[in-house]
């Protein structure tokens, strides 16, 4: 442990490199941790700021002169920095019931200059790093760019500070100068030689104008920047070099050092001696830190023995010794938010302890060779680590609140140990709130946990709340918040019943019934990995998924799947099964499962084989997801939200908020409710149809949607239904517009509008069907149109072009024709008159006859009628359809076959004993 190899300590890694180091990649060093994980680390945000060299630096070698060249009060900005490093981690978190994943991908590293220390801004969002190489920069880790850099000196700077309420920076450096800059103006405003040694490290008081240096000449000094920048004290008491001082923020009159003589000493302001040592570790002392987040009087210390202790200072005795590191530990701390602590090492890893049961949770890799130096800073989850080759930024712990809603409102919430509850509520139902406003809610203290709770569920009937954490669960009553269950597990699930269920190893899983009784253990024959509760009991290794019955535990069904997420409907019918790639939609058969248990079918290695049925697989990656009713809202790997209703999977265009809070009324009945609030016109329509049977009113509508939708089919038949003629009307010119002639016709027919009907057929060039129409309908424009036949025909094939009969020149062939011809002309005025639709029923029971049937068979008036042409009191019709009198020709008995119309023509008005109803025969 000589001086010099502190001192060549940045000599270069030759020698030292950790043996750890690229021993995991990064990404198989965090699957690693997600895998293991209670407590894992979320990485959002990670960036790289140290940057490699100065593209100029200082002519003159010597720190000295340095020094005296700027004592003017201004400092050299070493531009342009060369940024070479920066380090992205995509993360993707992947929160539902404390199930957590992450995925990081490291896209860039290169080598920079080594950090010695990294400080946090209180209010701005800054790093501060101090370099090997010399200079210091200030980095912005929201826009990852360098707001300032300094260069110090040539010799390492190995610690440096905010303080923040003077806008300084404070920095001491191994040529044992303490200097200190504006960070706004970039002047310095203090350069001092402060100790005889390199300085190892600078502490600012968090009140006080007081900061204390130490140093490798063994003392601590105490600066106080009222007086210029006075020492007021030394400490003396170490016998080798004082590696890091640090402040009691629970007691600022008192500060902790430690040092390479292997102790910490504790100190108070005012007293030259220590007030005690703590004497544990077999090397040297590197690292002291205070704990914060609660009451316990603890100091964690990080030391060339590898390990890392935890000493209580009161009774100054060592509470835990965490072994793991395996080369000498250089940084540690108590994170200020979560209970975790953080140590840092030559071996190029970060280890995550839990702070209360001391064990590791997490080990963090980012090949970025050793460890210097971490910050963190208080109300933040946000954590810095300085590396030989650059600095990263984490955030740990959980993004979303471990919270849970009761089916009534009310929230209940953890804040580490501290229970909250809120009512949603107790808003009122008249209190406008807009999107995005925050709730005037009250909040209510509950109790406090025994864990630090890692999940938190509310049961089906919203009486009791797990709480999940530390492989422990505590089952609490939801509105005293006193405990009624608890035991280990590392997973709990709620039955829909209220049933329950632990997994308190990979082989062993518990069924509790709801009067929290043992009633079934169940030793899957395979590593149950996870479990998911819902209407089944399912566990799931990395390859299948068993779902077993909560009743006797026995196996319904595996599937042979990478599940990630289960989403069950609230029917218990469907099922969402979530992968890393895609989704599935899964009915489930609970009666085909409940017939076969009874019936006493064996159940083999695949279960039940109909117990499920695959309805659809989408290619997406859910994030997170939700059934509402039918309908499996979810945010996809892109963020969007969309929803999938029978396998179709769609965006929601609209605010996705109304559109689930729309499906859930509908989910509940409440049709109109969620009419009124939808704005999705398909969606709309949907309800108005379903509401619209009931109630006319919302068949405007179901008009107004199709329009928009341009449905006009859609349109057809609801202008068809409600016997709408003007519509009716104006769908024609749409559909002709639009080129739907079978919509155009259908309404063209329906109105009565033959000849219209004709043009349209002779327009689309359907003239052998236009002749069979007319022929049915308009025998008068038989002979044109056959005309048109002929000469169509006779392009292709004019043998039988010549074949066909025109009724004109050979009446004798076409039957009743004369009869047809006199109908139609005695019918004609009174086409397009309808009678009202209330009176449908009359005509529904008139006989099937064609009117000339009808005409032949009131044959006693049909002198008169031919006579006097008179149609007040008799009626008639077109014609018969499609018998005709099958000619030489193959070609109109092959037309009959099609001549298929099938609209009802009113031909008549007023006259309920003769009016008629043509139905054409089919
Ligand atoms: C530390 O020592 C000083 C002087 O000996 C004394 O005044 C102070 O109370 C002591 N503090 C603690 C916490 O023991
Ligand atoms: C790590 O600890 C060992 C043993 O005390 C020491 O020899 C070595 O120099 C230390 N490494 C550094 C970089 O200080
Ligand atoms: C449950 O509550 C009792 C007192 O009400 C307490 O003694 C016990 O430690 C609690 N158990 C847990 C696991 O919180
Ligand atoms: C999707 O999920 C991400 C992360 O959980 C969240 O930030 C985003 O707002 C979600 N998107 C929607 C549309 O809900
Ligand atoms: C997410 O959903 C949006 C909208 O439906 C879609 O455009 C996008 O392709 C989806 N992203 C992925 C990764 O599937
Ligand atoms: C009309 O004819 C169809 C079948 O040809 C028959 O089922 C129906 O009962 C008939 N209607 C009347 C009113 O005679
Ligand atoms: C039928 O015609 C008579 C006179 O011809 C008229 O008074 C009556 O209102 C008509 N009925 C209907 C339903 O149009």
């Amino acid at each position: 442990m000589s001086k010099k190899r502190r001192e060549g300590g940045g000599g270069g890694n030759i020698g030292c490199d950790p043996p750890v180091i690229n021993a995991l990649s990064m990404d198989g060093g965090l699957r690693e941790v997600s895998l293991s994980v209670v407590f894992s680390v979320w990485c959002l945000l990670l960036l790289l700021l140290l940057c490699s060299q100065f593209l100029h630096s200082q002519t003159d070698p010597s720190g000295t002169h340095e020094r005296s060249t700027s004592s003017h009060g201004s400092i050299n900005v070493m531009l342009p920095w060369r940024l070479i490093d920066r380090f992205f981690v995509d993360f993707y978190d992947y929160a539902e019931d404390g199930m957590r994943e992450n995925y990081c991908k490291r896209k860039l590293a290169q080598r920079s200059e080594r950090v010695k220390s990294v400080d946090l801004h209180p209010t701005e969002p800054w790093i501060l790093s101090s370099l090997y190489s010399g200079s210091v920069c200030i980095w912005n880790y929201q826009t990852q760019t360098m707001v300032k850099s300094f260069e110090v000196t040539e010799l390492p700077v190995r610690s440096s500070k905010f303080i923040a309420r003077k806008q300084w920076i404070v920095a001491g450096a191994d040529d044992m100068f303490i200097r200190v800059y504006n960070y706004n103006t970039m002047d310095k405003v203090k350069v001092f030689e402060a100790h005889t040694d390199y300085i190892r490290c600078v502490a600012v008081h968090p009140t006080q104008p007081f900061v204390l240096s130490s140093s490798d000449d063994m003392l601590i000094k105490l600066w106080d920047w009222d007086k210029g920048w006075m020492c007021t004290q030394i400490f003396e008491g170490h016998s080798h070099y004082v590696m890091q001082v640090t402040f009691n923020p629970k007691d600022t009159n008192t500060f902790a050092s430690a040092s390479l003589d292997r102790t910490v000493k504790v100190w108070s302001l005012g007293s030259p001696d220590p007030n005690f040592t703590l004497d544990g570790h077999s090397k040297g002392v590197n690292c002291v830190d205070y704990f914060t987040g609660g009451d316990r009087p603890y100091l964690i210390t990080g030391s060339d023995d590898q390990t890392a202790k935890v000493w209580d200072y009161q009774t100054k005795s060592c509470v835990q010794t965490l072994e793991g590191h395996a080369h000498n530990v250089s940084a540690v701390c108590f994170h200020p938010e979560l209970p975790i602590t953080l140590t840092g090492s030559e071996d190029g890893t970060v280890r995550l302890w839990h702070s209360t049961t001391y064990r590791l949770e997490n080990t963090l890799n980012y090949g970025l060779e050793r460890v210097w130096a971490l910050g963190y800073m208080k109300g933040s989850r946000r954590v810095v680590i300085g590396y030989d080759e650059g600095t990263i930024m984490i955030k740990i712990g959980r993004e979303v609140p471990v919270a849970s809603m009761d089916s009534s409102g009310k929230i209940i919430w953890s804040k580490h140990n501290e229970i909250q509850t809120v009512n949603i509520k107790t808003i009122g139902a008249d209190n406008e709130i807009a999107d995005g406003e925050r709730l005037p809610l009250a909040v209510k203290e509950l109790g406090t946990c025994d864990l630090y709770p890692q999940s938190l569920r509310h049961n089906p009937n919203g009486r009791f709340v797990v709480v999940c954490g530390d492989g422990e669960y505590i089952i609490y009553t939801a509105l005293a918040w006193r405990n009624r269950s608890f035991g280990s597990a590392l997973e709990f699930v709620w039955s829909v019943d209220g049933e329950y269920a632990v997994r308190e190893s990979t082989s062993r899983i518990k069924i509790y019934s709801k009067n929290f009784q043992e009633r079934k253990s169940i030793r899957p024959p395979f590593s149950a990995e996870r479990i998911f509760g819902g209407v089944l009991l399912a566990m799931c290794t990395n390859d299948f998924i068993c779902f077993h019955d909560w009743e006797e535990g026995r196996m319904i069904r595996r599937i042979d799947v990478n599940v990630k997420n289960l989403y069950w409907a609230d029917s218990g019918d469907l099922v969402t099964i979530a992968s890393d790639t895609s989704f599935y939609i899964l009915k489930y058969n609970r009666d085909v499962v409940s017939s076969h248990l009874d019936g006493g079918g064996s159940v083999g290695e695949e279960g039940v084989e109909d117990a499920f049925e695959l309805l659809h697989e989408i290619n997406e990656r859910i994030r997170t997801g939700l059934w509402v009713g039918d309908c499996f809202i979810y945010n996809n790997s892109s963020s969007r939200l969309n929803y999938c209703v029978g396998g179709e999977a769609s965006e929601s265009e609209d605010n996705p908020f109304i559109f689930s809070v729309a499906r859930f009324l509908e989910s509940r009945g409440m049709l109109e409710e969620a009419l009124e609030i939808a704005t999705d016109s398909n969606y709309r329509f949907d309800l108005a149809v379903q509401l619209g049977i009931a109630i006319e009113a919302q068949l405007d509508m179901a008009e107004e949607c199709l329009l928009h939708a341009m449905d006009l089919s859609g349109l057809l038949l609801l202008y068809s239904s409600l016997g709408d003629a003007e519509g009716l009307t104006k769908l024609t010119s749409m559909a002709k517009e639009q080129g739907k002639n079978n919509v155009a016709f259908l309404c063209f027919f329906m109105l009565g509008k033959l000849e219209e009907c004709l043009q349209l057929l002779i327009e689309s060039n359907r003239i052998p069907e236009a002749a069979l129409m007319s022929r049915s309908y308009l025998p008068s424009k038989v002979p044109d149109i056959v005309t048109l036949w002929k000469k169509d025909l006779q392009k292709v094939n004019p043998k039988a072009a010549e074949s066909l009969a025109d009724p004109d020149e050979y009446p004798n062939l076409f039957e009743d024709w004369q009869i047809a011809l006199n109908v139609e002309a005695n019918v004609a005025p009174k086409r397009g008159i309808y009678p009202p639709a209330e009176e449908y029923i009359i005509h529904a029971e008139r006989p099937n006859e064609t009117l000339v049937e009808a005409f032949k068979s009131m044959h006693i008036h049909l002198e008169e009628v031919l006579l006097d042409e008179n149609g007040d009191d008799t009626h008639e019709a077109i014609e018969e359809n499609g018998v005709e009198e099958s000619q030489e020709d193959a070609v109109e008995v092959d037309v009959e076959a099609d001549g298929s119309t099938d609209g009802a023509v009113l031909v008549n008005g007023n006259d309920t004993e003769e009016q008629w109803v043509l139905t054409p025969d089919q």
